[in-house]
């Protein structure tokens, strides 16, 4: 007898839909697919699958009728309404451990091309121009790091980085007590007045939107480099542009940003944009950190771990 019905949307590995048949859920696949396509079709399914094309929006979760779970592969939950869906009883999971070394490793490098100007390099030596005295690099041996947010990406840069030699400060309003000696447990104000980098692993909510603005960027004490590659809607991107001219910061390395269809960038987010581009000390890329081919299959593997998981388990209530 069948598990259930669920509706996987957009680009997700085979390999979630497999486990998910195997365990007995009746599955369809439809890649390219739109908000309204998914809200005419939720009605007749139980789970709903999605990365960041489709929204978990108060409409959708009505118009699933019989609706049971919402699952993300991936890491963030922006774009679903968690608070709806408790209200509804509508489970939501997502599988952040699938991508948290994706996302570490692209962390580690943004911050390496910054201190050794390996990107700025490599775009001067493609324009002929040779010098090496203009990219006389700095060394992260030594030096303190901040991180912000103590999940699983937080701590996955973590462990990467106690290799290089560094100090590592790490605040995280929702933990504490993070099982390393190594790593020092620190409240924010400290975090901010003693590191060299900040990087920050936070998911994008109501409390967290714009937590990168003037006057915590004023607040830096050691002229840091800045690390984003969690949600672009966490910075003011004005602001941070801001503190990059007036010497708040030294250096950012982008990875997400407020609107990323460049497609449709403003005239003034252009102006921002092309002002981060012309400064020397900043990296960016199209949010890619989190997207490897390892990573690929193992946020759709978790997270059909994660949905036969608590199928089983509310299934077992059901029975006792
Ligand atoms: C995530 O939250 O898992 C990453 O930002 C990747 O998201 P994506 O599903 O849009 O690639």
């Amino acid at each position: 007898m069948s598990k259930g019905r669920v509706l996987i949307t957009e680009r997700i590995h085979p390999v979630l839909r497999a486990k998910l048949e195997n365990y007995g859920f009746d599955c369809t696949h439809i890649i390219e697919t739109s908000q309204n396509e998914v809200l005419s079709l939720i009605a007749e399914y139980d789970g709903l699958v999605v990365r960041s094309g489709i929204k978990g929006n108060k409409s959708l979760m009505d118009a699933g009728e019989r609706l049971k779970f919402i699952a993300r592969a991936g890491s963030g939950m922006d774009l679903i309404d968690l608070v709806y869906a408790k209200e509804k009883g509508i489970v939501c999971l997502n599988s952040p451990e699938g991508n948290k070394d994706a996302v570490a490793e692209q962390a580690i490098g943004m911050l390496l091309s910054l201190l050794h100007h390996i990107a700025r390099s490599d775009r001067q030596l493609r324009d002929g121009k040779w010098s090496r005295l203009e990219n006389r690099g700095t060394e992260l041996g030594g030096k303190t790091v901040g991180i912000i947010g103590y999940g699983n990406t937080g701590s996955a840069f973590a462990m990467r980085l106690l290799s290089f030699g560094v100090r590592i400060l790490a605040y995280d309003k929702y933990r504490s007590d993070f099982g390393n000696y190594l790593i020092e447990e620190v409240d924010l104000e400290h975090l901010k007045q003693e590191a060299d980098v900040i990087s920050f692993h936070i998911p994008l909510n109501e409390e967290t939107r714009h937590i990168i603005d003037a006057p915590f960027l004023k607040g830096l004490q050691q002229q840091p480099l800045l690390l984003n590659t969690s949600r672009g809607g966490i910075m003011n991107t004005v602001d941070v542009l801001w503190a990059l001219n007036e010497g708040y910061l030294s250096g950012a390395g982008l990875d997400v940003f407020e609107n990323e269809r460049w497609d449709t960038l403003s005239e003034s987010e252009l102006g921002v944009i092309k002002g981060l581009q012309a400064h020397g000390r900043v990296v960016m890329t199209p949010h890619t950190a989190g997207v490897t081919f390892e990573s690929f299959e193992k946020v759709g593997a978790i997270l059909a771990d994660k949905i036969i998981a608590w199928h089983s388990e509310s299934e077992a209530e059901t029975e006792s």
